[in-house]
């Protein structure tokens, strides 16, 4: 099963953390992090063993990232429930693991202010100058949902060429 859905509004994106609402905040924790939990726990009756979950995350869960606030902290929500997922479902041969993306201009990333910079800066950063390609993400993908990975849980990958080091 593969989760890749995250939200935040603009206002909760845009004020500074510091002047985070309740209501933006819960937004943000519930379709960000919340909801990998909630289909976790609907998937689980469908899954083999071994089975596999991922999820979708990005570096701004350890860093202070310029414009990524609230998505910051409901990525480090996200990677915490991964940890304790994968313990609680090992028994039942389900591994649960997350990719830690470079950035790549899809929908969502447009909605974050000063986007342009938050790829320019993935870009700049990586260890050719160039970014990754959604191609290259989805090859770890198919990687973690295969039994090629059956050694790994619990864990979050970084495919982002090399960012995470700089
Ligand atoms: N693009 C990047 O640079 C990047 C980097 C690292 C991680 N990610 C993560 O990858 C995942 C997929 O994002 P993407 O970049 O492919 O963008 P995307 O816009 O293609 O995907 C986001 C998805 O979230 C869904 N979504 C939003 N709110 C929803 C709701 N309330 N209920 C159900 N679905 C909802 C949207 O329909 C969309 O399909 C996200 O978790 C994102 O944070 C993206």
């Amino acid at each position: 099963m593969i989760h890749a859905i995250a939200f935040a509004d603009k206002e909760t994106l845009t004020n500074g953390v510091i002047n985070t609402k309740k209501e933006g905040y819960d937004l943000a924790q519930n379709i960000s992090a919340y909801s990998f939990i909630a289909v976790s726990r609907y998937a689980k009756q469908y899954l083999n063993n071994p089975g596999s979950i991922i999820t979708l995350t990005y570096f701004g869960s350890i860093r202070a990232i310029p414009n990524y606030n609230m998505m910051g902290i409901a990525k480090a929500s996200l990677e915490a429930s991964v940890r304790y997922l994968a313990k609680e479902l090992g028994s039942a041969g389900i591994r649960v693991n997350a990719i830690s993306a470079g950035a790549v201009k899809t929908l969502a990333v447009t909605g974050i202010k000063g986007h342009s910079e938050l790829l320019k800066m993935s870009q700049g950063f990586t260890v050719d100058n160039a970014g990754v390609t959604i191609e290259e993400i989805g090859n770890v993908a198919a990687f973690l949902m295969s039994d090629l990975s059956t050694g790994m849980t619990g864990d979050t990958v970084f495919v982002d060429k090399g960012v995470h080091l700089m």
